[in-house]
C-alpha cells in the first residue's frame, strides 16, 4: 500500500555533506520525493515534533542538536514506505545499526544519527502537518 513518511536529514548530515548520499539511497530504492526543503528547526517546532520525548533525559541535548543548523525536511513516499525507510535508515544508535543501513554505514552516535523517519502512518500524518501544513 502506498504510504508517505516525514524524513528529516539532520544537521549533522548537512554539516558532513551527506545529504546527496542519503537522498540517493531513498531514490535508488525506488521511493519518491513528494516535498523537500532546507530549514532550521526552532525550539517550538522541536518541542512539537518530539512531543513524546520532551520529558526524557536525552531531550535537552537532542533539542540543542536538532536546532543547531539547517536540516532537510522531506516527504518520501512509496509502497510500504514507513517500514522500507526505517529499514534503510537502521537502528537508532549508529554504533549498533547494521552495516548497509544509513546509520550503520555513516554514524557513530545515538544522537547525531543523520536521519529521522516517521515510525507509523499516524506519526507520519502528525509530522507532515507540522512540517508541511499545506500538504497535510
Ligand atoms: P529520531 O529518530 O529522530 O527520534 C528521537 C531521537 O532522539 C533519535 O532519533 C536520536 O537522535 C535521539 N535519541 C534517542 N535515544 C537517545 C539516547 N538514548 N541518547 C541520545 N539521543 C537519543
Amino acid at each position: 500500500m502506498a504510504e508517505r513518511s516525514l524524513v528529516l536529514i539532520k544537521p549533522d548530515a548537512v554539516r558532513r555533506g551527506l545529504v546527496g548520499e542519503i537522498i540517493g539511497r531513498f531514490e535508488r530504492k525506488g521511493l519518491a520525493l513528494d516535498a523537500l526543503v532546507l530549514r532550521t528547526m526552532d525550539a517550538d517546532l522541536a518541542d512539537a515534533h518530539y512531543a513524546e520525548h520532551v520529558e526524557k533525559p536525552f531531550y535537552p541535548p537532542l533539542k540543542d542538536f536538532m536546532t543547531s543548523g539547517p536540516l532537510v525536511a522531506a516527504i518520501v513516499s512509496g509502497d510500504q514506505a514507513i517500514a522500507v525507510i526505517r529499514a534503510l535508515v537502521g537502528a537508532t544508535d549508529g554504533r549498533a545499526a547494521a552495516a548497509g543501513t544509513i546509520r550503520g554505514d555513516l554514524s557513530l552516535s545515538n544522537r547525531e544519527n543523520l536521519v529521522h523517519a516517521s515510525d507509523s502512518t499516524e506519526s507520519a500524518e502528525r509530522e507532515i502537518k507540522l512540517w508541511f501544513p499545506e500538504l497535510s
